[in-house]
């Protein structure tokens, strides 16, 4: 288990890690109202599509909590205005929708209960979500760990580990339980640019495991693959169509064609809960579009001149060909595609 808390639910008070002061400070940050986990998740405060959900979650349950003792009219209007604003936070992630939608069948079914018991209801659905993240991430650790040789030098991309869960990860849950199961895995991240949750988050929550992690530039991934230094990629997920084309991080479309190039295995580990079967195509899914500020700068340093024309697309597609293998909760899925992802909600 990682060392640290992404989201935490402890003696009635909701926190959580402030993800843009990392690596350099752990702050932890307390909230009461579902407007403001909006503004943490759009803000970035807290980001990765499990953890998104589980915030979200967690905003529906404290608005709840909130308004439990006003007038029935108040609570439902209330109430309705928290799903807009948590759906409006952030468009890529489907695990944000996904988890809204559980909150909403969870208050549903108890419509005809007084305000407080449904907010206790919906206390116990975030934070079953959120358990159920965990859980779920350790069974994809477990499936996919046997990918990973003993000694695999690894590619990761951005950060779907445990900063971007309720904990373990997803790609870097594959990697923990490969070392967990006693093999050397040494992890080679790239910066990610723009926001370097790469530089950021990845190498700094890699460290506090001590798993041997180098940090690279985006440009180096490629010169490293053709000296046949880096054995696997792997990669989480924002969003997963019903035909398997993967929208994640930018750049991790530039990286799975540089693997394919140098028949290295390109790995995508997400939960079900990231697999959107309504989005028929990867050209169906929203891609963000995110400030100019952090491209031309990042923080208070500005390193583009000023008035320059700025595109910062935050996410984009990797086509289901270019994709080894899925790992989910279910397994993995080799070279997936429509059927096969099907298959896995059969199982
Ligand atoms: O913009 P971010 O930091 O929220 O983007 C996160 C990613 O792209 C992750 O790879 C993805 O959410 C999977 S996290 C387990």
């Amino acid at each position: 288990m990682a060392a640290f808390d992404t989201l935490r639910w402890r003696n009635g008070i909701f926190e959580m890690l402030d993800q843009r002061a990392l690596p350099h400070r752990c702050v932890y940050v307390a909230f009461d109202s579902a407007q403001a986990v909006a503004d943490a998740i759009r803000s970035m405060i807290v980001r990765g599509a499990p953890a998104i959900g589980c915030a979200a979650a967690y905003g529906i349950a404290l608005e709840a909590r909130r308004l439990q003792n006003r007038s029935r009219e108040d609570f439902v209007s209330g109430m309705e205005r928290a799903f807009e604003a948590l759906a409006a936070s952030r468009p890529t992630a489907v695990n944000l929708f996904w988890a809204l939608e559980r909150m909403r069948a969870r208050m549903n079914a108890r419509k005809e209960a007084a305000s407080d018991e449904i907010a206790g209801a919906l206390l116990d659905e975030a934070r079953a979500i959120d358990a159920e993240d965990v859980r779920l991430n350790r069974l994809m650790g477990s499936h996919g760990s046997a990918l990973l040789k003993d000694g695999a030098r690894v590619l990761t991309h951005c950060n779907a580990g445990a900063l971007a869960t309720a904990g373990h990860g997803t790609a870097l849950g594959v990697i923990r339980s490969a070392v967990e199961a006693g093999k050397r895995i040494n992890v080679i991240v790239d910066e990610t640019r723009p926001f370097l949750q790469g530089a950021r988050l990845t190498a700094w929550e890699l460290q506090q495991d001590d798993i041997p992690v180098t940090l690279i530039a985006d440009n180096a991934a490629g010169f490293l693959m053709g000296r046949g230094e880096i054995d696997a990629v792997i990669v989480g997920a924002d969003r997963v169509a019903a035909n398997g084309d993967v929208a994640n991080k930018i750049g991790t479309y530039s990286i799975a064609v540089l693997a394919r190039r140098h028949a290295i295995p390109f790995y995508v580990a997400c939960p079900l809960s990231t697999i959107d079967r309504t989005v028929a195509s990867g050209a169906d899914i929203p891609i963000e579009e995110r400030p100019p500020e952090e491209v031309t700068g990042f923080g208070t340093t500005r390193w583009a001149p000023p008035e320059v024309g700025v595109r910062n697309p935050v996410f984009d597609v990797t086509p289901a060909e270019l994709v080894t293998a899925l790992i989910t909760e279910k397994g993995v899925t080799r070279e997936p595609d429509q059927r096969k992802i099907e298959q896995l909600f059969a199982k």
